[in-house]
Order: C-alpha cells, then sequence, then structure tokens
C-alpha cells in the first residue's frame, strides 16, 4: 500500500482479504446482519469466527448462516479472543453489535488479545467504560472504529469537502433531525426491550440510539463540534420508563446555534435523519432517506443538487466512496461496504506498518466514542438540571 500521490484518493486494494470475526449478530438480531454485507461487499473482509449470541443454538446456526466453520463458532466471546489470538490464520479484527452494557468488556477483551475492534455506537453505556476503553486501546496501540454507517455516504463526505473548501462561508446555524416512529409500543421484547433499561442502553435511550448519529453527522459534515447543550426530552409514544424524544438547543464551538430534534415516535417517520447547515455564502441540506443528492444553495445564486455518480461537481474527496454510474442506486448497504473499506485500510496499514499519510480515510476511533458519550452526558445533564444549558466534559 501507498499513499503518497496527492492525486490518487481512492482506496488501495489490499492483496487479500483481512479476516473478520463478530460478537453478536446472529439470528434475531437487528444491526450484525447490516455489518456482514458491509463487511462483504466491501471486499477487504472474510469473517471467519463469531460468537454470535448468548444463547448458543442460535450462536452455531447462525454462524451455519454466514459459512462460519463449525470450529470457529464460539459460545463465549472470552474464548474467542483467546483461541484466535493463538491461531496462525486468527482473526485480525473482530465486530461488536452487541447490546451498549456489554461493549466495554468485550471491546477491552479483544484488544487485550492484540486485535482489531470495529465497535458499534455508542461506545458504552457508562462513560466511566468509556474512559477505560480509551486507555486500553492507547496502551495496546490496537486500533479500535467506531461504526457511524451515514458518514461513510459520498454525498456525505462531498458536504464535508464543500464546507472545508469555504462553499457555505462561516457556518452560522444547523438544524438537524434523526426522526423515527417505532416507539409506540409501551415494552416490548428483543432488541426493543432493551433500549428501555437504563442499565443497558445508558442514561438517554433517545439520545444514545439516535441522537449520537445525528450529533456525529453534524461534526463529520461541519468540522464543528458542540460546546454546550440545552435538552429537554419527552414521551409521545407509548408510556415507557425512557423518554422517546428529545428538543436538544446546541452551542457550536465556533459560536453558531443549533437545534437537534430526535424522536423515535414520529408516525410517518421511517428513518429520517436530515441536515440543513446555513453558512453566511450557502446552505447545504442532506437527508439519509435520499443519500444520492446534495443540495448547495449559494447565496444570491442558482441552486445546485450534487448527485452521488454523476460525473460532473463530485469532489475527490468523495470519489472512492462510488462505485456505480448515476441512476445506479447506492444506498445504505454500500455505506457499510464503505466503512467497512476504510476499517480495511486502516487495519491493514496498522499490521503491516504502512504509514497511512494521505489516505482519504474519515474513521471515528476511541476518542471520538467516548465524545459521543460525552455528549450523552451533557444531554442527561441539562435536562435533569430542567433544561439548563450544559456544557460538554473536557
Ligand atoms: N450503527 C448503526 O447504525 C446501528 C443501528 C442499530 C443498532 N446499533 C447498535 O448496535 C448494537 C446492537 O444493537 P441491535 O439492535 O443489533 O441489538 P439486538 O438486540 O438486535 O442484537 C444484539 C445481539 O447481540 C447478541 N449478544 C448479546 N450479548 C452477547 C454476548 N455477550 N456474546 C455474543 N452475543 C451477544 C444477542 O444475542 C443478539 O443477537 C447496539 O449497541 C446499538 O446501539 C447501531
Amino acid at each position: 500500500m501507498s499513499f503518497t500521490d496527492k492525486s490518487d484518493l481512492r482506496l488501495p486494494p489490499l492483496g487479500r482479504r483481512l479476516r473478520l470475526g463478530f460478537v453478536g449478530g446472529g439470528r434475531g438480531g437487528l444491526v450484525g446482519a447490516w455489518h456482514f454485507s458491509g463487511a462483504r461487499l466491501s471486499n477487504h473482509w472474510e469473517v471467519v469466527a463469531g460468537a454470535l449470541s448468548t444463547r448458543p443454538e442460535n450462536a452455531a446456526a447462525s454462524a451455519r448462516d454466514w459459512c462460519i466453520a463449525a470450529d470457529r463458532s464460539y459460545s463465549d466471546y472470552r474464548l474467542m479472543a483467546a483461541t484466535e489470538a493463538a491461531r496462525p490464520d486468527g482473526i485480525e479484527a473482530v465486530s461488536i453489535c452487541t447490546p451498549n452494557n456489554s461493549h466495554a468488556d468485550i471491546a477491552a477483551a479483544f484488544l487485550r488479545a492484540g486485535i482489531d475492534v470495529i465497535l458499534d455506537k455508542p461506545m458504552t453505556s457508562v462513560t466511566a467504560d468509556a474512559r477505560m476503553l480509551v486507555e486500553v486501546q492507547r496502551a495496546t496501540g490496537v486500533s479500535l472504529t467506531m461504526t457511524y454507517p451515514f458518514s461513510h455516504h459520498a454525498m456525505v463526505r462531498q458536504a464535508r469537502a464543500l464546507i472545508a473548501r469555504g462553499e457555505i462561508g462561516r457556518i452560522r446555524q444547523v438544524h438537524v433531525e434523526y426522526l423515527q416512529d417505532w416507539n409506540f409500543a409501551a415494552q416490548e421484547a428483543g432488541n426493543i426491550g432493551w433500549r428501555q433499561d437504563p442499565s443497558v442502553v445508558g442514561r438517554s435511550s433517545i439520545v444514545g440510539d439516535i441522537g449520537t448519529h445525528a450529533y456525529h453527522l453534524l461534526h463529520t459534515m461541519t468540522g464543528l463540534d458542540v460546546a454546550e447543550v440545552r435538552a429537554d426530552m419527552f414521551v409521545c409514544g407509548g408510556a415507557k420508563p425512557q423518554p422517546d424524544t428529545a428538543h436538544i438547543g446546541l452551542r457550536l464551538t465556533n459560536g453558531a446555534p443549533g437545534l437537534l430534534h430526535l424522536s423515535n415516535a414520529t408516525i410517518g417517520q421511517y428513518c429520517g435523519l436530515r441536515i440543513r447547515i446555513w453558512g453566511d455564502r450557502g446552505a447545504l441540506e442532506w437527508d439519509q432517506e435520499t443519500p444520492e443528492r446534495l443540495r448547495l444553495i449559494p447565496l444570491e445564486q442558482e441552486e445546485r443538487i450534487f448527485l452521488r455518480g454523476a460525473r460532473q461537481g463530485v469532489l475527490p474527496e468523495a470519489e472512492h466512496l462510488i462505485h456505480l454510474p448515476r441512476g445506479h442506486g447506492e444506498t445504505l448497504t454500500d455505506a457499510w461496504a464503505n466503512l467497512y473499506a476504510e476499517a480495511g485500510v486502516l487495519v491493514a496499514s496498522r499490521r503491516s506498518g504502512t504509514d497511512l499519510g494521505l489516505a482519504p480515510l474519515v474513521l471515528s476511533g476511541a476518542a471520538d466514542g467516548l465524545r459521543g458519550m460525552t455528549f450523552i452526558d451533557a444531554c442527561a445533564d441539562s435536562w435533569e438540571a430542567g433544561g439548563r444549558w450544559t456544557a460538554l466534559a473536557g
């Protein structure tokens, strides 16, 4: 691999597929299958091992579904970490797709075994565990990548590149919403049930589950962070122990105000992650449900729609995330594949000692995972204090 040519922003071929394991992701789980298809589609990974479920019969059946050999299907992640680390052909990275309160122990076990970690958000259920993971990652030098798939859409990178080039000028305000409609049941089994249990999900179900995505998207596109929040939270769907809706005022690090609207109790909204960014020279709009289009409105000039796959106007920073011509849809599966392609380059370069240099990777590491937890804490603190402006810690 070489990352020295500035004009070549494509990802280099790795020469072989990296060996990947999974914890979680078995039959009945939600997000594991998305990771799996992204890893396969990226062509950078072969899934060869897994502790896919807490239920041994489910773990074994799920391993068969994914063509994992029976002797590499484990009933316990600790056994998997130790066994795989000792094998000459052991896994080089693990994807962790389990509920939030299990992330810290599982990720620490693999980091300590020298196995690179790909960890779903939010990083943990409590911030102290996230700090511990940051320490373990630093001490081991093994990579930890957080998975925020929306930031791997080509048009999100296009927006980021346009903002970095000053196309909309200084950012003056932002509006982000993430609206869904599945949370009208009071309490359900499976992957909805644990999202209402603070001991599993953490201090705020709604901010941890979808607020972290919105916060991350805002940061990825604008390069700005959130300095302070003022949060109000509500139950708008069925009666339940945790709010399903949040209205959050933001103050960004450049002083600009912002608004974040989160809910999974808004009928007719399916996966409505939408962002509008207003600068002093123009504005940008992007919607996760139509991810191939990006709207740029320069001040007092004709607006432009950038289209993924079109030749004109797409910047090099977005090019390496585009695989098909315009009109041939690329969507969330492709964003996951882009994430796994970038993570593959990171893991391969760490393992081979190659300097990443100019590689066009936009990945989130351990510090970003901890920052996500800090954001959740600030929102929860603000709400508990009656909606007081609250600074994000550290
Ligand atoms: N990045 C995204 O877009 C995205 C989307 C959805 C969920 N998530 C995150 O992914 C994680 C999982 O969410 P989900 O909805 O898929 O949960 P889920 O409940 O549907 O699935 C979790 C799976 O993990 C397994 N599991 C739990 N503990 C385990 C252990 N110790 N060993 C092996 N398997 C174990 C369960 O058996 C289950 O199969 C959560 O942290 C969630 O926040 C991220």
